[in-house]
């Protein structure tokens, strides 16, 4: 089972835009996927969900995560870094049966102009640590807001062949 995590809980982010696209482009690739957007994660997760507590709600959620042998993270750069409701989720998941020994690939982009390279190395930091098998291919997208068409759709040439390079890396990893 392959996962696609939209990794921010803000709302019309376009985080979980640039990962309904990559869902959409794997698809093309005869690649299925679920997507999780932090979005859903319950409100309260800090109480409800973290060091032992575990609510039904995001019982729910970790099945999902615990069934996927790869996952998808499209990271956008918060405060030079990645989301803190990344981490928290991450967190809030279990070891080993989450992401242990599992295989990710990593997706960064931002506002600004670095594409928040340096988050996506932190996280892959988070990964390693968590043993996880890290796609060498990751791809940094600034100016992100400049990148979409009306449809939803990547369209600049480059964006659009990087990505792609990256798919079609992921769909056979
Ligand atoms: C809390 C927060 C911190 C941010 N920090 C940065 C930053 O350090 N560098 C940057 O280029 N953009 C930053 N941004 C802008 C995001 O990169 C921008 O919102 C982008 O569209 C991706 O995030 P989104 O998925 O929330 O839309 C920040 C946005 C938020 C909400």
């Amino acid at each position: 089972m392959i996962t696609i995590i939209s990794g921010t809980n803000r709302p019309n982010s376009n985080t979980l835009k640039l990962a309904r696209y990559y869902q959409k482009q794997l698809s093309k690739w005869g690649v299925e996927s679920t997507l999780l957007s932090l979005e859903t994660l319950p409100p309260n997760l800090l109480v409800s969900d973290l060091y032992g507590a575990r609510s039904d709600e995001f019982k729910e959620i970790l099945n999902i995560i615990n069934a996927t042998e790869k996952f998808l993270f499209i990271i956008p750069e918060y405060n030079g870094s990645y989301p803190g409701a990344l981490k928290v989720f991450i967190d809030a998941c279990e070891f080993p049966a989450s992401f242990y020994h599992k295989k990710a690939a990593l997706v960064g982009h931002s506002s600004g102009k670095y594409g928040n390279i340096r988050g996506v190395d932190h996280f892959t930091g988070v990964c390693h640590y968590m043993q996880m098998h890290v796609m060498p291919l990751k791809i940094h997208i600034p100016y992100i807001r400049q990148e979409f068409d009306e449809n939803g759709n990547l369209f600049k040439e480059d964006t659009v062949k990087f990505t792609q390079m990256q798919i079609e890396a992921f769909a056979s990893f």
